[in-house]
């Protein structure tokens, strides 16, 4: 997610805002920039690209004064570019914001903006900046101007403002992204959004809570809550060394993003489900809403991880919205003839945007007269700017190379295409009603799935040392096996294999012996009791078996060695929910076999070469 950094006290501004933006540079970003105050003059600078592009910028640029803030960006909505990256002002540049989040309603409130208001920019951000203007009326103080404006606002935000018609004055607030006030010394604060950025300068802070809004002066602070009651907040200690801070605390990038995933769905289905009319609201989807009512068959383009979240989409599509839909690899697609044409619907998946394989892929699909969609992570990459729509995965950015959080926000966002694909063609409202109901709940189900860390550690204890292990699923959950082999390859090392479950008694059973473990994903769903007949074949020949099945199915302990419960939903989002104790065992493993966990051997994040 973005950065923030907002800085007023007696040193000058400007360095300690881009020794906080370097700190914070580890979250990714694609564009940054600082406003500082001097008396009532703001001078600002933003660039594309990385601080070094800022950096350059500003050397030509003289800013000076003892109040700024400071921002990188991840781009969410708009380009990545010198005009969309933050801050961002009012029609008179008076006032100057930097914001993480998404505003939801911004185009509703940009609608109304733009009768008495230039907008200059294609970012949700900039329409904070002009509804704080509208409230800055004579006498009205910052603080009073952003919490009316705030009142306007639907979504999430963390936001630092500054105000040359109010100087001498940070206002910050924050609703679902994180801001921590420092307390450097007398007269002397920072905010920020990561304490990474505090460290260097002070380790006592002051953590906003939700609706909160903090006016700081040289005087002092000031929090409250939007709707102006005074709160009053402890002060503590941070006692984690900067590598930890960047981890949030976390031993590993990996373990942070598997613990972020409640909220990669949180961010997904914001403002694009809606329960009660049982329909899913996908910007991408409804620019081309007619051409994909035409389409008769679905082919889905991905690779590694994404392939399988690809699976997982396919199955979900055709049993829910009846259109033939078959998932390739990306390095395979374009070298068989694809048979392709403009009523074949192409689907490419990535988190980088960026993987080669899936990029040819989909230019071979764009050279035939398909229509494409791209469900990608990565805000303005390459596969996002050449489809014909898509839809952001908003899973932030992921730094460690296995990919985890972003998996899951593919599954998301398929679960949405299914809605919506599924509600122009057969499925009934009860049923979207039904999916959407279940998805909502499936952050609070991952909560439940995610205090199973301590048990599967201990799992991962049993079995770590041994050099060979099975994945084996069926359906929904076929592909998990295929991903939960895939986890444990590439960050412990030890070889897995993914196996369809039926398929395992066709010549692979005959390798089980004391060297193996096999994992069994087998919730109580419609082929459950295929899956025990499975796993009675590997525990008669002596094999090991640890079982995922749905909790209360106390009976599995009868067939399994180890057994890992999970809430029960609907059956097509159950992989978001028993992708979890594979991520957690893989992370164990690993842990216990000394392994790079966050960089392992031979991998690079986005592989950018066929
Ligand atoms: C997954 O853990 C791997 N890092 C790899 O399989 C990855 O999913 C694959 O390279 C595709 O990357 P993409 O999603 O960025 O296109």
């Amino acid at each position: 997610m973005c950065g923030i950094v907002g800085y007023i006290g007696k040193n000058e501004a400007k360095p300690i805002l881009l020794d906080g933006l370097k700190r914070m540079e580890y979250r990714g970003y694609d564009s940054a920039g600082i406003a500082v105050l001097e008396g009532t003059n703001i001078s600002t600078c933003k660039k594309e690209g990385k601080l070094s592009n800022l950096l350059s910028a500003l050397e030509s640029q003289e800013i000076t004064g003892r109040v700024g803030i400071g921002h990188t960006r991840w781009a969410t909505h708009g380009q990545p570019n010198d005009i969309n990256a933050h801050p961002h002002s009012d029609c008179r540049d008076e006032i100057f914001i930097i914001h993480n989040g998404i505003i939801e309603n911004f185009h509703e409130l940009r609608e109304k903006l733009k009768k008495h208001h230039e907008l200059t920019t294609e970012t949700d951000t900039e329409v904070l900046a002009h509804l704080i203007e509208d409230e800055m009326t004579e006498g009205v103080l910052l603080e009073q101007a952003v919490q009316q404006a705030l009142s306007h606002v639907v979504g999430a935000y963390g936001i630092a403002v500054v105000s040359s018609k109010d100087p001498e004055k940070i206002v910050a607030a924050r609703l679902g992204s994180p801001l921590v006030l420092g307390i450097i010394g007398e007269g002397e604060f920072i905010i920020a959004s990561d304490p990474t950025a505090i460290i260097p300068y002070t380790r006592e802070v002051v953590y906003l809570d939700e609706g909160e809004i903090v006016t700081v002066t040289p005087k002092g602070y000031d929090i409250r809550t939007l709707e102006n009651i005074t709160v009053t907040k402890d002060v503590t200690k941070i006692d984690w060394d900067v590598a930890q801070a960047e981890k949030q605390g976390y031993d590993h990038f990996l373990l942070k993003e598997i613990m972020e995933q409640p909220e990669v769905i949180h961010n997904g289905i914001r403002g694009r489900l809606i329960p009660e009319e049982g329909v899913a609201h996908l910007g991408g989807f409804l620019q081309k809403e007619e051409e994909w009512r035409k389409i008769d068959r679905i082919t889905i383009v991905a690779c590694g991880t994404a392939s399988f979240a690809a699976k997982i989409g396919a199955t979900m599509i055709e049993e829910y919205a009846g259109v033939p839909t078959r998932v390739e690899i990306g390095s395979e697609f374009r070298y068989k003839k694809p048979v392709l044409d403009d009523r074949t619907g192409v689907i490419v998946v990535s988190q980088s945007g960026e993987t080669a394989d899936t990029i040819a892929s989909l230019r071979e699909a764009k050279r035939h007269g398909s229509l494409t969609f791209g469900i990608v992570n990565v805000v303005g990459s390459t596969i996002a700017r050449e489809v014909d729509s898509g839809a952001y995965i908003h899973a932030g950015p992921e730094i460690s190379v296995a990919s985890t959080k972003a998996f899951v926000g593919m599954v998301n966002i398929f679960a949405l295409v299914t809605i919506a694909l599924g509600r122009q063609r057969e499925m009934s409202l009860v049923t979207g009603q039904r999916i959407a109901k279940e998805l909502t709940d499936i952050p609070k189900l991952m909560d439940q799935v995610l205090a199973l860390d301590k048990q599967i550690a201990k799992i991962a204890k049993k079995y770590y040392a041994l050099d060979h292990a099975f994945y084996m699923g069926r359906k929904y959950n076929e592909p998990i096996a295929y991903e939960g082999a895939l986890k444990i390859k590439e960050i412990s090392y030890l070889h897995a294999e993914g196996y369809a479950a039926g398929e395992f008694k066709h010549g692979a059973i005959a390798l089980i012996d004391d060297r193996f473990f096999s994992v069994f994903i087998a919730p109580q769903d419609s082929v459950y009791e295929k899956n025990l007949s499975n796993i009675q074949e590997v525990r008669a020949r002596g094999g090991k078996v640890i079982a995922v099945t749905t909790e209360g199915n106390t009976d599995m302990e009868n067939f399994a060695d180890d057994v890992i419960y999970i809430p029960k939903t609907l059956e097509m989002l159950t992989p978001l929910l028993s992708v979890i104790p594979l991520q957690l065992f893989a992370y164990h493993v690993a842990k216990l076999r000394d392994c790079d966990i966050d960089q392992p051997r031979n991998l690079a994040k986005s592989v950018t070469v066929e």
